[in-house]
């Protein structure tokens, strides 16, 4: 038993998730984490700083549903750099996904958000905060239509993928600049269990052939061209930056 879980009745869904994600073996290789299952849904801790608190994928409450509700909607960069703000609401495929957040602002402005993930605890997290967000009253029915998960590294994945997404959006973990102190808290339990992906630069060569309309690439401000490549174009955040590829028109 890899999740901890004070309900009986959960039991089953949790053996499904440690079987799905393949947590057992990942729990063999690794001492620093924890994953607990509770009314919360699950949760992933480091054991040794537990003051860093908990991460877990909500889609429901909290930021993601203020962000929803609040957040500029098509005007936000992220929008203008998929194309959105052309009055297309683009098929997306991310194939970062992490926790899902950016690819739950886009789905809930109405694109079909396909979520690849290759880490088996930040696949396993964002699965259970699927399961929560598809039950909701309020956004199930659109977050069922809307965002789907697949477990793999899109490193296969984007070569054997059957359809054509509108836009492949890359968001690989990039080395942290700031002290990390200054670095939020449940940033570092994220950093510090998915590392770096240093293999990142080779993305952009699958994803380019297979978008049929861009590839957008969102960077730290201080980070160099994903694979060295300039983009047509680039839109400015306070802390980032989304390098776009384009193909093709938005229609
Ligand atoms: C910075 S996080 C993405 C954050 C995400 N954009 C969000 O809003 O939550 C990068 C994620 O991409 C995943 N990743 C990196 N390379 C991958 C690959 N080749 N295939 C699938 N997932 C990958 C990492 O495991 C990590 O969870």
């Amino acid at each position: 038993m890899v999740i901890q879980c004070p309900f009986k009745e959960m039991r089953s869904y949790l053996t499904e998730i440690e079987q799905r994600f393949g947590l057992q073996q990942w729990a063999e290789q690794q001492e620093g984490f924890a994953l607990h299952y509770d009314d919360q849904g699950l949760s992933l801790r480091k054991i040794d700083e537990p003051k860093l608190g908990a991460i877990t994928v909500d889609f429901v409450t909290g930021a993601a549903a203020h962000r929803r509700k609040f957040g500029g909607g098509k005007g936000q960069s992220i929008a203008k750099a998929v194309g959105l703000n052309k009055g297309a609401t683009p098929v997306v495929l991310d194939a970062t996904a992490g926790l899902g957040r950016d690819g739950f602002v886009l789905a809930s402005l109405g694109c079909k958000v396909i979520l690849h993930e290759r880490h088996p605890v930040v696949a396993a997290l964002l699965y259970d905060g699927l399961q929560r967000a598809y039950d909701d009253i309020e956004i199930g029915p659109w977050m069922r239509e809307n965002m789907s998960l697949v477990f793999g590294s899109s490193h296969t994945l984007l070569s054997q993928c059957v359809s054509t997404p509108d836009v492949v959006y890359l968001d690989p973990m990039f080395p942290h600049r700031e002290k990390s102190a200054l670095v939020k808290k449940e940033m570092r339990v994220f950093q510090e269990l998915v590392g770096a992906d240093t293999d990142a630069d080779d993305l952009l060569d699958f994803a380019y052939p297979l978008a049929s309309k861009r590839v957008v690439v969102k960077r730290p401000d201080y980070a160099p061209f994903l694979n060295d490549k300039t983009p047509s174009m680039q839109i400015k955040t306070k802390k980032n930056r989304f390098d776009v590829y384009v193909k093709a028109a938005m229609i």
